[in-house]
């Protein structure tokens, strides 16, 4: 019964992406198509007093250029720009709606020609002149500015008088910066002129049903005029959540000139959309002269913009995660004249447990305790925060399995103990945490006589494996071979699926087609038990399985018709089936996933250099639905932790409000000669609670924990303790 769960399956569209025959939203041909190119805003804040776009109009091939002042309607209530990612509070921003500036790279025009080139060159012929308002782009300058969020998370015991009282304290700033996601495919769409004012928007997104229902709300558009489809994506990592700029001016062109617009964005104007806020986390650690953890207090202070209050969770993890009778946590925003924040990678965690987990790391110091024996004297099989079991935890597994294959028992833990030729060599640890969410996903399975089935759903696949899981459990439930399924995602007009972030959509595709696999099933056997004969005259639908082409009893597979059989009699060609699952959670238990990351760090002293020479990540995250795509889902997020503890920062220039690396040469990430040796282990975590597979999915965990190992291994190479990231040579000389 399962062929493929559980299996280094490859990915079914492993051809697909690898010959170019998986097309991308900016690769959708489409009859007359024409180009528009985005004029951006050069400073921060402040209003447009005239627009001049008379010599971009007068170069062959310009179409029009759309401003403020000559766009098609848009929708002028905030209800209708706020889509399901981003409930936050305030006012989405709206392309080419006002005269305003908000953020220097805002859109404030489009310029739309027969080809890009003329596009992209009329662009530069666009006059602006501003009234500009003073502004403050800087964090650390508008400090004092932070304002707390609406709630307030709820304290345990007094953590003042905890701290205060404590045998062993340690209390610091950790500053992680701005960082943007950089996926490989630019942010594009291709809006397709059907006629009489319908569009098929081929968009890069992350949720097909989520930029389908904004397009309407913001176009007044009814839900049959746009159709919007996504069927690959190259990288996203939750910059893909919400709509973004493109899209709606791809649309708002399409609309003005009724015929088919591209709009793509240059990895600079990229640096336009949503980014990792910058974070100053402020953790403080009390403990007894017995190693065990008596207060915890974790403050996060966070960029936000002007016109929406953006916030994750930084510091739930400090709540859970350990065993400390005194907590205390607060979260703040500072508003500053930039584009919102967004969702990037393990949003929230990958800040703040990087700062608890550096904490955790000094406080062992001072303890002079192992930083494994640290967690372990205050690990916690509840919830701390919200004092519930977890569904599975096998966090102390990962601790005991992670340093077993690292070799953790070899660590000299004396500072600059250990050395290779002319290198230091630093051993750190870290433990990583995240939720296993799971949402209601609908799927429909099409199965015809000849043992082929469709099953389709409108979950995008960001490169994530989707494709590939959902392939997998439909095989092994309709019991066909993987072959036999064909696999059809990301199109709006498809059953209902939320946006695929926040590492739930394995576990949630996966128990949508189960559901719908389950109706089909009930479908065949009503045609099989009324055959002439049948063996399964009086069988229960909860005693038949699908395997080998048959439904057949669960007990005695020789009980069986085979599907062609059962639908020959019935007279059908096909079974069309389709359901919505909802996941049936209780409240009595927590749900999340647990790593532990070991790091080795060589560094040359002479120059500062910093190579991460190993990393072990063990991950504790149910059962695994593949084992192949999992294991690359760790590794990329591990990848992406070595570029936040070492390389990732964008940087701003303050008097100008205006980001000064928005490349890929100058926003630094790693490439291959950064990467040595990652040894991803799964350790074996039975899940009876959380869903009927145990499954609660890889996405994000991955990059958590990370930075904070290397950023303890680099003090365990030199004795030198950076808070600040990245961790630069230039801190270390
Ligand atoms: Mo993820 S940051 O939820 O795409």
């Amino acid at each position: 019964m399962n062929a493929y769960v559980g299996t280094p399956t490859s990915r079914v569209d492993g051809r697909a992406k690898v010959t170019g025959a998986a097309k991308y939203a900016g690769e959708f041909p489409a009859d007359g198509l024409v180009h528009g190119f985005i004029v951006e805003a050069t400073i921060p804040r402040g209003r447009i007093a005239r627009l001049d776009t008379s010599a971009a109009l007068k170069v062959n091939g310009v179409l029009d250029v759309l401003t403020h002042a000559n766009r098609p309607p848009l929708a002028g209530n905030d209800e209708a720009w706020k889509d399901e990612v981003a409930p936050e509070k305030g006012s989405p921003f709206r392309p080419l709606y006002d005269d305003t500036i908000k953020f220097s790279g805002q859109p404030i025009a489009l310029v739309v020609a027969e080809d890009w080139e003329t596009a992209k060159f009329a662009a530069t012929l666009v006059r602006v002149e501003y009234k500009p308002s003073s502004f403050a782009t800087d964090l650390e300058g508008e400090r004092s500015s932070a304002a707390e969020m609406d709630k307030p998370l709820k304290p345990r015991g007094n953590a003042a008088a905890a701290l205060a009282r404590a045998a062993v304290r340690h209390e610091a700033d950790y500053v992680i910066p701005t960082e943007h996601h950089n996926p490989m495919e630019l942010f594009a769409t291709t809006a397709v002129w059907d006629g009489g004012g319908k569009l098929t928007v081929y968009d890069k997104t992350q949720g097909v049903q989520n930029v389908h229902k904004f397009l309407c709300a913001v176009f007044g558009k009814k839900p049959d005029d746009i159709r919007v489809v996504s069927p690959y994506v190259g990288g996203a990592f939750g910059s893909g959540l919400r709509p973004q700029h493109q899209v709606v001016l791809a649309t708002l062109a399409a609309l003005a000139l009724k015929r088919s617009v591209r709009v793509v964005l240059t990895r600079q104007q990229m640096y336009g959309l949503g980014y990792r806020p910058m974070t100053i986390e402020r953790v403080g650690l009390g403990a007894k002269s017995d190693g065990t953890l008596d207060a915890v207090t974790h403050e996060a202070i966070a960029i936000t913009s002007r016109y929406e209050d953006f916030a994750r969770n930084d510091t739930g993890w400090a709540e859970q995660l350990y065993k400390s009778p005194n907590s205390r946590f607060s979260h703040k925003l500072v508003h500053l004249d930039v584009a919102t924040p967004c969702d990037m990678r393990a949003p929230g965690a990958a800040s703040g447990v990087c700062a608890l987990e550096c904490a955790m790391d000094e406080l062992a110091v001072a303890l002079k305790l192992d930083p494994i024996e640290l967690r372990l004297n205050c690990y916690s099989d509840r919830d701390q925060s919200e004092n519930l079991p977890y569904t599975s935890k096998q966090l102390r597994e990962c601790y005991a399995r992670g340093a077993e294959a690292f070799g953790w028992s070899r660590r000299n833990p004396a500072p600059r103990s250990m050395h290779d030729n002319h290198e230091l060599v630093g051993w750190g640890m870290a433990t990583g945490v995240w939720e296993a969410l799971q949402m209601p996903v609908a799927v429909r399975i099409a199965l015809t006589s000849n043992g082929h089935a469709e099953v389709s759903c409108a979950a995008s696949d960001i490169g994530t494996g989707t494709y590939t899981v959902v392939a997998q459990v439909a095989a092994d439930a309709l019991g066909l071979p993987i072959e036999n399924i064909s696999v059809r995602l990301a199109d709006s007009t498809l059953p209902q699926a939320p946006v695929e972030g926040g590492s739930w959509m394995a576990a949630s595709s996966a128990h949508a087609v189960l559901a719908a696999a389950e109706e089909v099933r009930k479908e065949l056997l009503s045609l099989a038990g009324k055959m002439p004969g049948s063996p399964l005259a009086n069988a229960e639908l909860a005693d038949t399985v699908l395997i080998d082409g048959n439904i057949a009893g669960i007990s005695d597979h020789s009980r069986a018709v085979s599907i062609a059989d059962a639908m020959r009699h019935g007279n059908i060609e096909r079974i069309a089936k389709e359901k919505l699952n909802h996941f049936d959670e209780d409240k009595k238990h927590a749900r999340n996933t647990h790593s532990a990351v070991f790091a080795e760090v060589k560094i040359d002293e002479q120059l500062g250099v910093i190579r991460v020479t190993r990393i072990v990540s063990a991950v504790a995250a149910g059962r695994i639905l593949n084992t192949k795509t999992g294991r690359s889902q760790i590794m990329g997020g591990v990848v992406w932790g070595i570029g936040m503890a070492l390389h990732e920062e964008t940087v701003m220039d303050h008097r100008f409000g205006r980001i000064m690396n928005a490349n890929i040469a100058e926003y630094h990430i790693p490439v291959n000669a950064d990467v040595h040796d990652i040894d991803v282990i799964f350790v074996d975590e039975p899940d009876a609670h959380i869903n009927k597979l145990g499954v609660k999915g890889l996405g994000e965990i991955g990059i958590v924990g990370v930075p904070a190992a290397i950023a303890n291994a680099v003090y365990h190479a030199t004795g030198k303790r950076i808070r600040r990231f990245p961790i630069t040579l230039d801190k270390l000389l």
